[in-house]
C-alpha cells in the first residue's frame, strides 16, 4: 500500500503547496515515487481550484521546480486514513485537522521536523509577503520529514 504525504494549510495556494512541490521534488531524487504519494489540501474551501499563489510559483520556478496543483479544500475521510501523515503549517491547521478526524496519531506540524528553532509554525506568506522565508523553512523542514518517514516504514 502506498504511503500519502498530505500537506494542509489554510487557502491550499501558498504553503502547503510549496510543502508539496518540494517533497515531490525530493521523493524524485530519493527514487520512492512507487512507495510515496504527494498531496496538499486547505482547511477552508476560499482558492478552490486556483492555481498557486504567484509568490510561490516564481520562488518554486526559481528553485526548478514545477507545479501545477490547482486549490482544494481536505475532506474528513482522507484524514483517517491510516497511510496517510497529515502535515499541518501551523497550530491552526493542526486544530481544525483534529476536530475533523479522531485519528491523531499521524498528524504532524511540519516544523517538528526542522533543523531550525526560528519556532513551531510556518509564517503566513499570504500576509507576511515573505515567500523566501518560508520556502528555506520549509525546505528544510521537508528533508527532515523525508527521513522521518523513511526511516518510519522501512524504505
Ligand atoms: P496559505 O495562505 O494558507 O498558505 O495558502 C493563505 C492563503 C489565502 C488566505 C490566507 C492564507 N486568505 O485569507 O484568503
Amino acid at each position: 500500500m502506498k504511503i500519502r504525504v498530505l500537506f494542509v494549510c489554510l487557502g491550499n495556494i501558498c504553503r502547503s503547496p510549496m510543502a508539496e512541490a518540494v517533497f515531490q521534488q525530493l521523493v524524485n531524487e530519493a527514487g520512492l515515487e512507487t512507495e510515496i504519494e504527494v498531496d496538499s489540501a486547505g482547511t477552508s474551501s476560499w482558492h478552490v481550484g486556483e492555481p498557486a499563489h504567484p509568490g510561490t510559483r516564481k520562488i518554486l520556478a526559481r528553485n526548478g521546480i514545477s507545479y501545477s496543483g490547482t486549490s482544494r479544500s481536505i475532506d474528513r475521510a482522507e484524514l483517517s486514513d491510516d497511510h496517510t501523515y497529515v502535515i499541518a503549517m501551523d497550530e491552526s491547521n493542526e486544530r481544525q485537522i483534529k476536530s475533523l478526524s479522531q485519528k491523531h496519531d499521524r498528524v504532524f506540524r511540519l516544523l517538528e521536523f526542522s533543523t531550525q528553532t526560528a519556532g513551531r509554525d510556518v509564517p503566513d506568506p499570504y500576509y507576511s509577503g515573505d515567500f523566501d522565508l518560508v520556502y528555506t523553512l520549509v525546505e528544510d523542514a521537508c528533508r527532515g520529514l523525508l527521513k522521518a518517514i523513511k526511516d518510519w516504514e522501512g524504505i
